[in-house]
């Protein structure tokens, strides 16, 4: 099945105005994703360097073929080779929409979703070791902790052990197929699916989420002109708890004493926005 969804971009005026878009100066979106953003800095004159390590959303951004977008398969870990390849030294804004896209959540194949069977892969750029590997490998120590610390699961241990137990019998290959033994361990829950903190502990872990955070936004500071700014926009605690403690650790000037989030009336249209904090921050000038 094509994932046929639109992606709606969370806090979009809110992040633009941060940004504060200025024609002909550039910026970096950090997580191209469907280009929502990217989008709106464009229509605002401004120039854009893109990066994704998806492939495919690189892919969809080159379709756009606009004159004043520079598209990167890349992870922002890599922020300063990416401008450097750019031939570029600094710049105005820089963007980060966190975590995965619609595309990814919707699309069966990517083995995001514990709603919708697929391969158990969980990689946003498509290289090194899949969700499978993890869950059919590491030991139970390390899984059990992936759990604890990844997903603030509180059945970290239990749901560790019943995935040792299951590919003791036969290899877990599916979302669906380890959904189901998270819920036999841990039962129904009344708030969400009993699987939703596990897959979340998978996905962070796969794509080393966390330290590719800390690495680009130790970059982004560094890359950001005098009166630059950063925009950052944190889709669960463990991002946020990082953004909010870099930003207090930085030079930079923060712009956003209690992040932003999305109204009421956001929230109900887009269901992926519930949790977006978004926190911003300016370079101070020399
Ligand atoms: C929430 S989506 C961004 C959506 C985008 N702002 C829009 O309006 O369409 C996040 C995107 O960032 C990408 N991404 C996540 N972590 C990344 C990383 N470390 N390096 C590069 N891209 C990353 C994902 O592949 C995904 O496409």
């Amino acid at each position: 099945m094509e994932a046929t969804t639109e992606h709606i971009p969370v806090l979009y005026q809110e992040a633009l105005d941060l940004l504060r878009v200025q024609p002909g100066q550039v910026y970096v979106d950090a997580t191209l994703g469907g280009a929502g953003h990217t989008r709106g800095i464009l229509e605002r004159g401004g120039r854009v360097i893109a990066l994704d390590q998806d492939p495919e959303a690189v892919e969809r951004a080159k379709a756009l073929s606009h004159p004043n977008l520079l598209a990167y398969r890349a992870n922002f870990r890599h922020l300063k080779e990416v401008l450097k390849e750019a031939g570029v030294e600094e710049v105005a804004g820089i963007l980060a929409d966190l975590g995965v896209s619609s595309f990814h959540l919707e699309d069966p194949r990517r083995g995001f979703s514990y709603q919708q069977e697929g391969p158990l892969d969980m990689r946003m750029g498509l290289e090194g070791p899949t969700a499978e590997e993890v869950v059919n490998t590491l030991p139970l120590e390390d899984l059990y902790r992936i759990l604890r610390d990844l997903g603030e699961e509180r059945q970290a241990y239990r749901i560790a052990k019943a995935i040792v137990e299951a590919r003791r019998k036969a290899r877990i290959r599916t979302t669906t197929e380890l959904a189901e033994i998270v819920r036999r361990a841990v039962g129904f829950r009344a708030a969400g699916h009993p699987a939703r903190k596990t897959f979340q502990a998978l996905r962070i872990y796969v794509n080393d989420e966390l330290n590719a955070l800390e690495e680009f936004l130790r970059q982004a500071e560094e890359v950001l002109a005098p009166g630059g700014r950063l925009v950052v926009i944190a889709f669960h605690s463990l991002e946020d708890r990082i953004v909010k403690r870099f930003l207090r650790e930085s030079r930079l000037k923060v712009l956003t004493k209690k992040p932003l989030t999305p109204s009421q009336e956001e929230m109900a249209k887009n269901p992926r926005a519930r949790s977006a904090k978004l926190r911003a921050a300016e370079k101070e000038a020399a």
